[in-house]
């Protein structure tokens, strides 16, 4: 007898990039899919948008267009919201999803501070919905058998350092005010809008435990502004209990770096992963010195099916937990998403990177204070 699989009525929030991409890849055909995806309405700041949007990127779904996002998180055919606006609006419309009973799938970076993610968490703790960062490069089956090849394969001995940079050319001051590159108020700078994902490789690549169990890192961090923005950071990431060394980077004053988004070096070779930007990896390359060598290696490819953009690995697990009546998911636990939005908070500091959603009432929160 055929197993069931369960099925994901998606409310989708926002008609921007990722929502497109999002909900195209739900739209595959995939006849090994872990989960069935309906995409039933879409919420837009306008009509006629989410209508285009609808006609684009998902037409034979046939999804009920709504003029605000407040109808998506009402809707009670909808089993989970789907959040794609920029970081600035991901806390109001967590929150306003949770009130309304839904569950929670939003893009990263899940806030824009850790004080904003604590505020969302325990607004879903209290409501008893499930809610799950969108970091889709954890999902992908590529990142799971490099895991198992660093950390219990040994392939390339004793990992001590890896790197990881995001470049990306954006010319700012050619952008509308409004746009979420510019607006500091809409959270604009590289870190955390791609910065993100050569740091999670630094976790991915450096620290063996389980993200529930994962070791805080020291982080010694610099970051450079340009009309108010913040457009290159660069972090040392070292791990205490191994000395495991990180150089994660993020720019958008230059794009084309190469198809190695990340290399990690270990005692006996290293490992090149291959891919259009450190959120897409697509292949790696293991190369292992020869007994008795200094610099002569012998290399294995691992290539990984390129079906859609990946997004869908995290929309199966997403419905997986869903149906299971899990709140949190394994591979991005809400523990997970405050570590990483207090890391960045801890580089924002020492970078110099404020938004204004860190002022608090009566004056300007410290961000360090966050970190503790
Ligand atoms: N996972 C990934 O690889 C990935 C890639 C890119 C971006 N992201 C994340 O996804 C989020 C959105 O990025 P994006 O590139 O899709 O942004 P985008 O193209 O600018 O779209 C954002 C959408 O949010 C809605 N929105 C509501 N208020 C807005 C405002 N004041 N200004 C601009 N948009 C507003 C708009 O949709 P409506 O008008 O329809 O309401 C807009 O189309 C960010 O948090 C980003 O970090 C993730």
């Amino acid at each position: 007898m055929a197993t069931e699989i369960p099925t994901c009525r998606w409310g989708v929030v926002s008609t921007g990039l990722i929502s497109s991409w999002f909900v195209e890849d739900l739209m595959l055909n995939r006849p090994d899919a872990k989960a069935k995806h309906i995409i039933q309405c879409i919420g837009s700041s306008s009509l006629e948008k989410g209508k285009d949007f609808a006609a684009k990127h998902c037409p034979s779904a046939n999804p009920t267009i709504y003029a605000s996002y407040d109808q998506v998180y009402s809707d009670p055919d909808v089993d989970c919201v789907y959040i794609g606006t920029p970081h600035s609006f991901h806390k109001s419309n967590c929150l306003g999803a949770i009130a309304a009973g839904k569950n929670v799938l939003c893009e990263k970076s899940f806030t824009i501070n850790a004080r904003e993610a604590r505020e969302v968490l325990d607004a879903a703790k209290k409501k008893g919905v499930y809610v799950h960062e969108a970091m889709w490069l954890r999902h992908r089956p590529l990142v799971t058998e490099l895991r198992k090849l660093l950390f219990q394969d040994q392939v390339i001995g004793d990992v001590f350092r890896m790197s990881s940079d995001f470049s990306l050319l954006v010319h700012i001051p050619s952008l509308p005010d409004t746009s979420r590159y510019k607006d500091p108020k809409l959270g604009a700078g590289t870190l955390l809008d791609t910065g993100i994902y050569p740091l999670t490789w630094a976790f991915l690549a450096l620290d063996p435990n389980t993200p529930e169990n994962s070791e805080r890192p020291t982080v010694l961090a610099t970051q450079s502004h340009l009309h108010g923005v913040e457009v290159t950071s660069s972090i040392l990431i070292q791990y205490p209990s191994t000395g495991r060394q990180g150089i994660v980077s993020s720019t958008t004053m230059s794009g084309g770096m190469g198809d190695v988004v990340c290399r990690i070096q270990g005692t006996e070779g290293y490992i090149d992963v291959h891919g259009a930007a450190p959120s897409h990896p697509l292949s790696f390359t293991v190369y292992r010195r020869k007994e008795n060598t200094k610099n002569d290696f012998e290399s294995k490819h691992y290539d990984y099916p390129r079906i859609g953009r990946g997004f869908f690995y995290e929309a199966d697990n997403t419905a997986l937990d869903i149906a299971a009546g899990r709140k949190e998911n394994e591979i991005m636990p809400w523990k997970e998403t405050i570590r990483v939005m207090e890391i960045m908070d801890e580089i924002r500091k020492q970078g110099g990177t404020k938004y204004p959603q860190d002022e608090v009432l009566g004056g300007l929160m410290s961000i360090g204070s966050l970190a503790s």
